[in-house]
């Protein structure tokens, strides 16, 4: 197996900073519920949430396996652990790793919209389209790829190479 920086840390960065921004901006005023999806996102959310100081912002943690330890989405999401803020009228943020097929993204969206938040939108690292299923609008994303098996940077094969600083390429 062959693993090639496809962004590097730096990289990373710079896009978070333009990212956070955005968000912010977006926000305003308006209190958020910043929800990281566990195991994937935790990197990427710590970085992401401590450049955006100037919003009025919650944590939580959700949760979630689909996966397996394959490479692609059985289509079955396994909800493993629940937020515990209570989002009835607040703004949610949803802040995940990679969107692939949508169906996690969509499974996980429905639940929250039942319990009656103000908006829900999802923010992810990677925004990868090749295989999506799912119509759903990834509304902030730092890098949108077609394809490809991504590493690194929170993200895992079978639980390795998550500690590793760079966005990485897999070659089976
Ligand atoms: P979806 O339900 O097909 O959108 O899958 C989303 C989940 O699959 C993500 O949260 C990741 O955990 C995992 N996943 C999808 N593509 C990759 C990848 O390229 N590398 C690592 N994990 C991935
Ligand atoms: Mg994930």
């Amino acid at each position: 197996m062959e693993c090639n920086v496809l962004y590097s840390a730096g990289e990373i960065q710079e896009k978070i900073q333009d990212l956070a921004s955005q968000i912010t901006e977006f926000y305003a005023d308006k209190p958020v519920v910043g929800i990281c999806v566990l195991k994937g996102a935790f990197v990427f959310f710590s970085d992401l949430v401590r450049q955006m100081p100037d919003l009025d912002l919650e944590l939580d943690f959700v949760r979630l396996s689909s996966y397996q330890d394959a490479t692609e989405s059985s289509g079955r999401v396994v909800f493993s652990k629940d937020i515990e803020i209570d989002i009835e009228g607040k703004h949610v943020l949803v802040i995940e790793d990679i969107v692939d097929s949508g169906r996690t993204m969509m499974f996980l969206t429905d639940v929250f919209k039942a319990r009656k938040p103000a908006s829900v939108r999802i923010c992810s690292l990677i925004d990868k389209t090749e295989r999506r299923v799912e119509e759903l609008t990834v509304d902030f994303s730092c890098f949108s790829i077609e394809g490809g098996f991504v590493v690194g940077y929170g993200l895992d094969y079978a639980e390795k190479y998550r500690h590793l600083p760079d966005l990485c390429v897999l070659t089976f």
